[in-house]
């Protein structure tokens, strides 16, 4: 048992994705500790709680304390951060708007970073996060899960082997019920849209899958977005019900590729999946047409479903399972991406010596799925549909963002406006 290595992991926010991902992850870990070759065991300890009242920290410790080895509990408004010194790792599961300061705080002390998707608004706080990451020779991650699923590593391949070429266009959607904006989320709710919460997914998964990772070069050109209120807020308020966005590339020879993205929280509850997400991709010799609910399970429970089960669940994302051997863990691609980040720390920290540590680095950092600097492209989309919704609720809507123009990076561009403004000067 000596032999165990262990990572002390910081966890700040404690919500809805930290107990169906993060939690589950810790506590299997507890008892099947992770093994790789480089660093034989190692187990991830959840060491320091930061929430923003403290109250989810202490009904898990009330939990789960004993099992998780009595972490630290927090609130996030003391500075600096509690305990974040003994930390090996910090991982940022707070509201998107929230990201930021606690990633900033991390690196600044030298700890490696894992955020929730989306990574942070806006190019400026990336470009921070990514300096101090590299100063201070640390790991900043943000989790896309979304790239995990096999059906997409499936996707992944056909485009990456030349099988499927030069996607033209393409949807998604992503729908999310009701009580999300009403309930879950009703506490940061205000001035957010469900764009930069869900849409991200898409963003992401487009833009890896069918740009430079799998050798298609193309370029960011333009974003333009609108979106629907009334319901999360007022009708003329800057609270999102739904958005629809629009993100178009260009390919060296001028051909051009234009994707639709919508997303919602304004979804009825008792509808029979709890995410409707769909994709349709359209290259120059093939369509790939996938749902992420309707995989083939159909189920109905007398006064279980839909609301308390879902008729159409997506059982690959994370289910609890009993194997076969009588183990119940939960399983699927939102908990293997963590678990992921975690075997990157552990070959990063105890994978060989020490004179090595930065080659290991700076390898770790190749991998653009991941990390902060391969996420430009959907920090500038996320950042362009921001500002375009921003001017939408001020009474300008029908916004045009450009992207890598003459005037600057990220240029908004609304109708019967002479003036540009520029959101990012640099080059995105
Ligand atoms: N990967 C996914 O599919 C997925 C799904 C849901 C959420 N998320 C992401 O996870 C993050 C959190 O979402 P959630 O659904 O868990 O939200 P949630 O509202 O359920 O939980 C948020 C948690 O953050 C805490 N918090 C709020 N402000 C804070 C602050 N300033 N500092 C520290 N803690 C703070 C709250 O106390 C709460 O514990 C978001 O970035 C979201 O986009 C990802």
């Amino acid at each position: 048992m000596e032999n165990i290595k262990s990572l002390r992991i910081g966890m700040a926010g404690l919500g809805m994705i930290f107990d169906e991902t993060y939690l589950p992850v810790f506590l299997e870990t507890i008892r099947h500790p992770l093994w790789f070759p480089e660093t034989g065991p190692v187990i991830p300890k959840l060491h320091a709680l930061y929430s923003r009242t403290g109250t989810r920290g202490k009904d898990l410790l009330n939990r789960h304390g004993e099992s998780l080895g009595k972490p630290s509990n927090h609130l996030v408004s003391n500075t600096p951060l509690p305990d974040l010194d003994q930390l090996d790792a910090l991982l940022v599961a707070t509201p998107d708007d929230r990201h930021f300061s606690l990633a900033r705080e991390a690196l600044n002390a030298g700890k490696h970073v894992l955020i929730e998707k989306p990574s942070v608004l806006s190019l400026h706080e990336l470009d921070v996060l990514n300096d101090i990451a590299r100063k201070n020779n640390c790991l900043a991650r943000v989790v896309y899960h979304k790239l995990l699923d096999p059906d997409h590593k499936r996707l992944r391949t056909l485009v990456h082997d030349g099988v499927m070429r030069s996607v033209r266009s393409g949807y998604a959607t992503l729908l999310e019920p009701k009580q999300i904006c009403s309930q879950q989320f009703s506490e940061w709710i205000t001035g957010r849209n469900p764009g930069s919460y869900v849409a991200v997914h898409y963003i992401k998964l487009i833009d890896f899958t069918f740009g430079p990772s799998s050798g298609q070069k193309w370029a960011l050109k333009r974003i333009s977005a609108t979106g629907q209120r009334g319901l999360a807020g007022p009708a003329d308020g800057n609270t999102w019900d739904s958005v629809q966005l629009r993100v178009e590339y260009e390919y060296p020879d001028s051909r051009e590729a234009a994707f639709d993205i919508h997303t919602s929280w304004v979804n009825p509850d008792c509808f029979p999946g709890y995410v409707d997400q769909e994709v349709q991709f359209r290259f120059e010799n093939a369509i790939w047409l996938a749902h992420q609910r309707k995989r083939g399970v159909e189920l109905s429970i007398e006064g279980m479903t839909p609301l308390l089960i879902k008729e159409t669940p997506n059982h690959h994302y994370n289910s609890e399972l009993l194997d076969p051997w009588n183990q119940r863990s939960r399983q699927g691609y939102g908990l293997e991406v963590i678990r992921r980040f975690f075997g990157d720390i552990a070959f990063l920290n105890h994978g060989g010596h020490d004179s090595e540590r930065h080659a290991r680095l700076t390898s770790l950092r190749t991998q653009e799925w991941c990390d902060l600097s391969g996420d430009r492209n959907t920090v500038a989309i996320v950042q362009a549909m921001e500002g375009i919704l921003q001017a939408h609720a001020n009474g300008s809507p029908g916004g045009v963002v450009t992207v890598n123009g003459k005037a600057g990076g990220l240029v908004l561009c609304l109708p019967g406006d002479p003036v540009r403004k520029v959101l990012y000067d640099g080059k995105v």
